[in-house]
This record gives structure tokens, C-alpha cells and sequence, in this order.
């Protein structure tokens, strides 16, 4: 029997929600009740094997409550699939605010936005200490630049690998991979792909036109939803990282870059009834054989937050395998999968056959697959 992996969470929010539910929902599925797990043994730890053992956030509805309440309270809207959980122990702990909580919050409803606990934020590294936790999952806001470098820090000092699932560079970024590598830390970062996602389906189709020899012309993928992670991304200067690790995601499979004005990526507005559900459009023009023009459009709908959460519960399992051997910084074949801004962009099928290989130990030489991304706004097609 495995030993269960001990993990924390900062930010309670509707992934979390998702994730936690879904480490008892899987609990004693067997054969095909396993559906919508990406991989259902790592190394034989099984999704049931993630144990919850600290929490953070900042809201007042959250914290002080127990983790398996808190995920049910408001502004969490995401589906609820699994409503009888058991008694963790855990009670979510205030983390310091920073830069979490977006001004305009305070203009939406209560049931919409984040409410600000106001409490004496907890010393997270001493936390994360106490509790045992081996990995962290980071699930702040887009634009918490400074609360997820915190967390990062106290991931660093208390030892404890961890999962970015943001937007804010770590993994991908030179100095932060270094201070992991020197601590002897593994991180898997930056910015969750979901399953079945718009980020993951634009990637595929755009080596589609380019692998069947279609020329792309331009492309867009808007996103709407009705979750705080769409009211948190109306603040357009929050925004930007996002815009950056999204539309890298689909122009590092590009073979040749789009100019910044043919691609335009991002979450697109909010729309509060549609709730945790996400709608994402796809249109791609490009040209085919004799310059024959060819349309593609595309409209995708999934429950946001347990697609996240699908991957995440792949991702914990690798970082305890590291954590095992001994592996430190930046995961790469994990990251390259799972990310959409990984240190290092493969193919999402050569990412597969990289991130098993990781599991089962075996070598994978990816170094001569793609260059090493370089983030730029403004790049171009010369
Ligand atoms: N499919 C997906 O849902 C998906 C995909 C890719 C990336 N992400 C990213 O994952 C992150 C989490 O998404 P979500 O939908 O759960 O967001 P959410 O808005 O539901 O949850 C964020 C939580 O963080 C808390 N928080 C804010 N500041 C904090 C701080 N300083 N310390 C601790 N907690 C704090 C909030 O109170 C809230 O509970 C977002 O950055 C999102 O963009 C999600």
C-alpha cells in the first residue's frame, strides 16, 4: 500500500473545490467509474492517495472553517459532485492578502466576489512546516504576483515541492527556477492546461493546419465564464501575464510565429450567469491547396474548475515521484504537459511520451525538440 501524499492548498477556491471533491470521488471507482482521471496510477499512487493538510485564503466565509466546508462556501460556484466528504481536521488558515484581491471585488455581490478576512495573516512556512504538507498547490487569483511569490518563498523555506497553477512566472522565469534547483525543491509551473480545454484544443489545431500544410493566417479564442477567476480577470492590468502564457501556449506550436495582431487570445468577459461554466469560440483562417481559403470556427463549453483539477491530481502525484528522487527545480516533462508555460514547450504528444517517461523512470531526451520559449508580446513572423 502507498503511503498517502501530503498536500496544501493556497487559494480555497472553486478548483480547489473541484480537487478535493474529486480525491473522494474517486476514492473506490474501479475499471470505467475511473473516466475523466488522465492517469489512473502514478507509480501506484492513485488519486485517492492525495491526503489535505493545510489550506490558506483570505476570505472571511473560508477561513477558520473546516477545508471540506470551506470549498462549499461562497463565492465558490463550481458544481458539486461530491457533497459527502470526510472530516479532514484541516481549518483554512489566513494567508497575508498582498495583491489577491482585486479592487473592483468590492463592487460586485457578496455572492460573487471575495470578502476579505480581517485577521493577523498566519506565518505560511511555519504553517506548511507543522503540517507535514510535502506538496503545495497554488491556486491564487491572476495578477497575485506578490501572494504567489510569498507562497513560493514559503515553499523554499519549509521544503515543500510546489504546483503553480497561475499565471505568474516561476517554473518558466530563470532566477525563481535556480532558487528551487539551490533549495532542493521540485516545482511544476506555470499556469494549469486543463483536460479538455480551449488552451489545449487551439494548441492541437494549430498543428493540425500546420502539420497537414495549411497556412494560418490569423486566429482568435475569446473566453467567456461567470466564476470570480473571469470577475478577477475584468481588471486588465491583472491581465497580462495571462494574455502572455496563453497565447505563447499556442504560438510556441506554431512553425512559424504569428504577428501579434493576427492572434488574439484571452479570457474575453464576464458573464455571471453562466456560473463556473466556461464557453470558449476558436475561429482560424488560413489557406490550403491552390491558396484555397479554409474557416474554422469552434465553440467549446466545460464546468471550468474540475477540468483544471484533472491535471492537478496527475501533477501532485509527479512532484511526490521527485520529491523521491531526490529531483529539485523546474520538472520539465511535467511541466511541459501539464502547463501551458512550461521552462521548456514540446509538442502536446511528444509532452505524453516525455511526462510517462518521467513517471516510469526512463530517460526521455527532450533538449532537441524546441527551442526554450522566450516570452515576448510583441513577436512577429519575419
Ligand atoms: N480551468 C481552470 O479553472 C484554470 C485553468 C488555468 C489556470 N487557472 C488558475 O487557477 C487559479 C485558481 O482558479 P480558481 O477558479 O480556483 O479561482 P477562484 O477565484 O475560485 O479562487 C481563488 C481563491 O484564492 C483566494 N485568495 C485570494 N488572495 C489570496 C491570498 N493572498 N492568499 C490565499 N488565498 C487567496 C480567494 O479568496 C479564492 O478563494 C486562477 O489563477 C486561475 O486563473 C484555472
Amino acid at each position: 500500500m502507498q503511503k498517502d501524499i501530503k498536500v496544501a492548498i493556497a487559494g480555497v477556491g472553486n478548483c480547489a473545490s473541484a480537487l478535493v471533491q474529486g480525491v473522494e470521488y474517486y476514492r473506490n471507482r474501479q475499471g470505467a467509474a475511473l473516466d475523466g482521471v488522465m492517469h489512473r496510477s502514478i507509480a501506484g499512487y492513485s488519486c485517492s492517495n492525495v491526503e489535505f493538510v493545510a489550506a490558506f485564503d483570505i476570505d472571511q466565509r473560508k477561513v477558520g472553517r473546516a477545508l471540506e466546508e470551506a470549498i462549499f462556501a461562497k463565492p465558490n460556484c463550481t458544481r458539486i459532485f461530491q457533497s459527502a466528504l470526510p472530516v479532514s481536521n484541516v481549518v483554512v488558515q489566513a494567508g497575508p492578502v498582498l495583491d489577491g484581491v482585486a479592487a473592483h471585488m468590492a463592487d460586485y455581490p457578496d455572492d460573487a466576489a471575495f470578502r476579505p478576512a480581517d485577521l493577523e495573516p498566519t506565518d505560511v512556512a511555519a504553517a506548511l512546516r507543522a503540517s507535514g504538507a510535502e506538496v503545495l498547490v497554488c491556486y491564487l487569483p491572476v495578477g497575485s504576483e506578490h501572494a504567489v511569490k510569498y507562497y513560493a518563498q514559503a515553499c523554499l523555506d519549509a521544503r515543500v515541492a510546489m504546483i503553480n497553477c497561475v499565471p505568474v512566472f516561476l517554473a518558466s522565469d530563470d532566477t525563481w527556477a535556480a532558487k528551487f534547483r539551490d533549495a532542493g525543491v521540485p516545482i511544476i509551473g506555470d499556469d494549469i492546461k486543463s483536460q479538455v480545454g480551449a488552451t489545449i484544443v487551439h494548441r492541437l489545431l494549430a498543428r493540425l493546419f500546420a502539420d497537414r500544410g495549411v497556412g494560418l493566417d490569423r486566429t482568435y479564442q475569446l473566453n467567456t465564464g461567470g466564476n470570480t477567476d473571469f470577475l478577477n480577470m475584468l481588471e486588465r492590468s491583472r491581465l497580462k501575464s495571462k494574455k502572455i502564457s496563453k497565447t505563447e501556449s499556442v504560438q510556441s506550436q506554431l512553425d512559424e510565429r504569428l504577428e501579434a495582431r493576427d492572434i488574439h487570445i484571452g479570457p474575453s468577459d464576464y458573464v455571471p450567469w453562466q456560473g463556473d461554466n466556461k464557453v470558449c469560440f476558436i475561429r482560424m483562417e488560413g489557406r490550403g491547396f491552390g491558396n484555397a481559403p479554409i474557416e474554422l470556427e469552434m465553440r467549446l463549453s466545460v464546468e471550468d474548475s474540475p477540468n483544471s483539477a484533472g491535471v492537478v491530481i496527475d501533477a501532485i502525484r509527479c512532484a511526490k515521484l521527485a520529491l523521491e528522487r531526490g529531483e529539485a527545480g523546474p520538472l520539465e516533462a511535467p511541466s511541459a504537459y501539464y502547463m501551458k508555460s512550461p521552462p521548456r514547450q514540446l509538442r502536446d504528444s511528444v509532452a505524453l511520451e516525455a511526462c510517462n517517461a518521467f513517471i516510469e523512470g526512463r530517460h526521455f531526451d527532450i533538449s532537441g525538440d524546441q527551442p526554450r520559449v522566450k516570452f515576448a508580446l510583441n513577436p512577429g513572423r519575419s
